[in-house]
């Protein structure tokens, strides 16, 4: 009995404290007429890099691994075909190679007693659809003998899906190709490779890739990966990363230069998350730059995205060896950035704008950033940033330049960065953060005190932990989402001092991740957003152009933060708010200034029933936004927020 009193007393206590809560007079109040700074529309924009099987095994469709031989266990992702009839050798070679830069290569001596040859696993499998088309192509040269070449994919439980064959090879190296048309769907098939008959055959750059891909490019991108993307409409694109940037020393650092003209001569390179965490050891990652930057430009354009490369500053990643170029010797790292802005935006008459006009786009990609260095830090970091500064600036006043404050977002490295880049009259400071929810929920007023005539900001890497930094446990989850959304309205309400944003990292196979979380999760048929996903879609696709000052009057919800912004073309008002806390909160919302509101307001809200919802392939959708239309009947209305929510109102006004 006593216990049934205890129950009914906390039930009506929770229920009091929810009339309260919903009937505490919260207002947040526009001013439509009068309007703030003016903010940039691409401020919401994504970061990518090669983590996480990101490029190799995720967003470069090629599904055969290791397919130049390249990697130091040449045979890794390999594994030799011979039934016991069969008599031959399998061998790796260099002699006389295809090509130079990747110089080895598969060679298979078959007495033809009976079928020899190679299986691809492909990255932690081939994912291969049903019915559809399978490019594969080959560097084949023939030494001696007649024999043929079966191609055939397996299913991942040794079904045959598809067999196909080629013949008649040159004693040169020469590319042969077929397609395949798998039976079933599999996630998890393989590729074969197989010498029929007797003869010597070479083997290199052996590729299968989906004829399907992003626009049917032929060695394209992953179409559903890229169309998650491009649902985005990211204001930009921030590339190739990340550490990857850096190196763990200078020698493994990114070179754009390497990484454009004919794939097959791409230099293969050790991925440093291959191994980067002791906990998550990834031994066969490495990179082919068949995502280079030719094609990171063309998917900036293709998704509507302003690239921002980022650029080695000649200082190898400082959690790593720290190597330094030395300053006397930096005009190479800064030669390359100068022919990059040419390579992006020069005349076909100019060396590299000539090499871009080859390669297949004769207008100019529009670079109008570049970033010098990946959260480097202290003086060996700022001592270089000025020389890329000094240079950059005098020859290309037109491109904004992206320094770093570090990985931290308020140590003693970022304080000393942000005194010096304030010397420097630096343009856009990009600053880091990894923390718990709180941080984001208790750091929204960051922004308010910045100095709005000094450097702009770019928050450029940012996710909520559930667990902590690096941690295994950290999960892609509802009150991350909602803590990086109040976050990002601090941002939003700071948009003339913060200029772009990024949630980092954006993609990671389910099979082959070091990191966690990320934005976007994938395996090799599939993709999923997650919360934190469609926090970043209902802000970049409702961004405004200009501030609209916004006054929130919350006591009793202290976790309720808004910000709100005008989208002058389409001459709406566009209100996001976070309700952070565990109860609904009703607010009545006075849009001032506005003589009329159109009464269908188009809502969106994103919410679910426990913090801890997250996404999976089986639910992609168990958190997304739900859309709706509410009836304004004038410029001062009632709106409920649900708990752990973000709501997007767009009101059409006429003043
Ligand atoms: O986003 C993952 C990593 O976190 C990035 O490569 C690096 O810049 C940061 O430390």
């Amino acid at each position: 009995m006593k216990h049934k009193f205890i129950c009914l007393g906390i039930a009506i206590g929770i229920i009091w404290l929810a009339l309260v809560m919903s009937v505490t007079a919260t207002s947040i109040t526009v001013k439509t007429d009068k309007p703030g700074a003016k903010i940039n529309p691409a401020m919401w924009g994504i970061f990518f890099e090669d983590i996480n099987f990101g490029a190799d095994g995720g967003l470069y469709a090629e599904l055969v691994k290791n397919r130049a031989f390249e990697f130091p266990d040449p045979m890794m992702g390999w594994s030799k075909l011979s039934p016991s009839k069969a008599r031959g050798t399998l061998t790796i070679r260099d002699k006389n190679p295809f090509n130079a830069k990747n110089p080895h290569y598969l060679r298979i001596e078959s007495e033809g007693k009976d079928l020899l040859g190679v299986a691809n696993e492909g990255f932690r499998g081939i994912g291969v659809v049903a019915s559809e088309a399978y490019n594969f192509s080959a560097q084949i040269r023939s030494v001696s003998g007649n024999a043929k070449v079966r191609v055939e994919l397996y299913s991942s439980n040794g079904a045959l899906l598809d067999t196909v064959r080629l013949e008649n090879f040159s004693s040169d190296w020469q590319n042969y190709s077929t397609v395949l048309h798998p039976k079933t769907t599999d996630a998890k098939a393989k590729l074969y490779v197989l010498v029929d008959g007797a003869g010597t055959l070479d083997f290199d750059m052996i590729s299968l890739f989906p004829a399907k891909t992003w626009k049917n490019q032929p060695g394209g991108l992953r179409a559903d990966m890229v169309q998650k993307l491009a649902d985005l409409k990211p204001g930009f694109m921030r590339f190739p990363g990340g550490c990857i940037v850096e190196g763990i020393y200078l020698t493994n650092r990114y070179q754009w230069k390497k990484t454009i003209g004919p794939v097959a001569e791409r230099e293969t390179m050790l991925n440093r998350w291959n191994v980067e965490f002791l906990h998550r050891p990834t031994p066969d990652y490495f990179q082919s730059f068949g995502l280079g930057f030719y094609e990171f430009f063309q998917l900036c354009e293709d998704i509507g995205a302003q690239p921002l490369p980022i650029l080695s500053c000649g200082l190898a990643c400082q959690f790593n060896s720290g190597e330094a170029c030395a300053l006397t010797n930096l005009d190479t790292y800064i030669q390359d950035a100068l022919d990059l802005i040419e390579f992006a935006n020069g005349p076909a008459t100019s060396t590299w704008g000539a090499k871009r006009v080859a390669l297949g786009h004769p207008e100019p990609f529009n670079l109008k950033m570049i970033g010098v260095g990946n959260e480097n830090w202290d003086a060996p970091y700022l001592e270089r940033y000025a020389k890329f500064h000094a240079v950059l600036k005098a020859q290309h006043p037109e491109i904004q330049l992206v320094s770093s404050a570090g990985p931290f977002p308020d140590d003693a490295h970022f304080k000393y960065a942000w005194q010096k880049l304030r010397e420097l009259h630096a343009d856009i400071v990009d600053e880091h953060c990894y923390a718990k929810p709180d941080w984001f929920f208790n750091n929204t007023h960051r922004y308010d005190g910045y100095d709005r005539n000094g450097p702009k900001v770019f928050f450029g890497e940012y996710a909520a932990q559930s667990d902590k930094v690096v941690s295994v446990e950290n999960r892609n989850n509802l009150e991350c989402a909602i803590a990086e959304a109040a976050y990002m309205t601090g941002l939003e309400r700071n948009g003339e001092v913060v200029r772009m944003a990024s949630y980092a990292p954006l993609f990671a196979h389910i099979d082959a991740w070091q990191w966690t979380p990320n934005l976007i999760w994938v395996n090799n048929l599939q993709s999923y957003g997650t919360p934190n996903y469609y926090v970043q879609k209902l802000f970049a696709n409702n961004p405004g152009d200009t501030l609209l000052p916004l006054t929130l009057d919350a006591a009793g919800a202290e976790k309720l933060f808004a910000s709100a912004t005008r989208d002058t073309a389409a001459g709406e008002v566009i209100i996001k708010v976070v309700n952070g806390g565990d109860l609904p909160v009703t607010a009545t919302l006075d849009i001032s200034g506005a003589g009329k509101i159109d009464s269908a307001a188009n809502v969106s809200t994103l919410t679910s029933g426990s913090l801890k919802d997250e996404n999976s392939f089986t639910a992609p959708q168990k958190v997304f936004p739900q859309e709706s239309k509410l009836d304004v009947g004038s410029p001062k209305f009632d709106h409920a927020f649900p708990a752990n929510s973000l709501t997007v109102l767009r009101l059409k006004i006429t003043q």
